[in-house]
């Protein structure tokens, strides 16, 4: 039975990506600053899958912790999903430094820290796999998202990169890149239900870009000719647009 280790469990996303593997034969590891909340979850995947799925204490930002997480984990994951990160409101964060090195922190940093030593296990073994939740908020610098959208176009090309640099190692690394998503994340925001997916939807969409080895995967079709668009639009004409 292969192994699937979630960093940053306790999400939306991250909850119904463990239920996805778990449904698929894995057992899971839940990586979690809080790891009381999840043993709930914990009982619900070991009962309902009859999978073994257990706990373990883990925060982005403490980068010291990461090798001795790693190492304290008693079976290697045969695949690992990032799915961590933080979104505070940009007019706040473009005022106050706290909040935007909290995004640049976890959603970069955080997971640059982490996934170097996974990578260099991986690469070791020569196989495994790495999935990370980025964002259509790298894909182009927009006022909207003037933080959150640059911490994860950074982990976006730290994904895209890692894949070139693993690649002759036998590893696999997957870019996820969801559009709206109903979540605590994005509960105070107005979506629009044709562009917004459910996370059950995130998960399938995950589980099935591991399994088939895709590079990258938004998680809508609509978001890649979306963002595509967006891309393609004149700088002397964006810059005056509000998105
Ligand atoms: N929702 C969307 O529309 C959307 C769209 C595109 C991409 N995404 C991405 O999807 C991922 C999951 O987000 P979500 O929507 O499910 O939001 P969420 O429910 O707010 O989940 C964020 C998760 O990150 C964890 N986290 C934050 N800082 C951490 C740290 N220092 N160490 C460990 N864990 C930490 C949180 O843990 P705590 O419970 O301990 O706070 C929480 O589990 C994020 O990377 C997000 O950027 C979301």
């Amino acid at each position: 039975m292969s192994t699937v280790l979630i960093l940053g469990a306790s999400s939306d996303i991250a909850m119904a990506i463990a239920k996805e593997f778990a449904a698929n034969q894995y057992n899971v590891q839940l990586a979690a600053r809080n790891v009381q909340r999840l043993t709930a979850a914990q009982s619900d995947i070991a009962i309902r899958y009859s999978n073994s799925c257990t706990l373990h204490e883990f925060d982005a930002v403490n980068y010291a912790s990461h090798h001795a997480f790693f190492q304290s984990l008693p079976v290697k994951p045969d695949v690992t999903i990032c799915v961590f990160g933080v979104m505070h409101n940009e007019d706040d964060s473009f005022t106050n430094w706290h909040l935007a090195q909290q995004m640049i922190d976890t959603n970069y940093t955080g997971a640059v820290s982490i996934l170097n030593i996974i990578a260099a296990h991986y690469q070791q073994q020569q196989k495994g796999c790495i999935a990370g939740i980025s964002s259509v908020a790298g894909e182009r610098g927009r006022a909207s998202k003037l933080i959150y959208g640059s911490s994860k176009a950074g982990f976006t090309a730290y994904l895209d990169g890692l894949r070139n640099y693993l690649f002759k190692s036998g590893v696999h690394v997957v870019t996820v890149k969801p559009g709206f998503v109903y979540t605590k994340m994005t509960e105070d925001l107005k979506l629009p239900g044709l562009l917004t997916a459910t996370p059950a939807l995130v998960a399938k969409t995950v589980f099935a870009a591991v399994q088939k080895k895709k590079n990258t995967v938004y998680v809508k079709w609509m978001w890649r000719w979306l963002m595509l668009i967006i891309k393609n639009i004149p700088e002397f004409q964006f810059k005056k647009m509000k998105i």
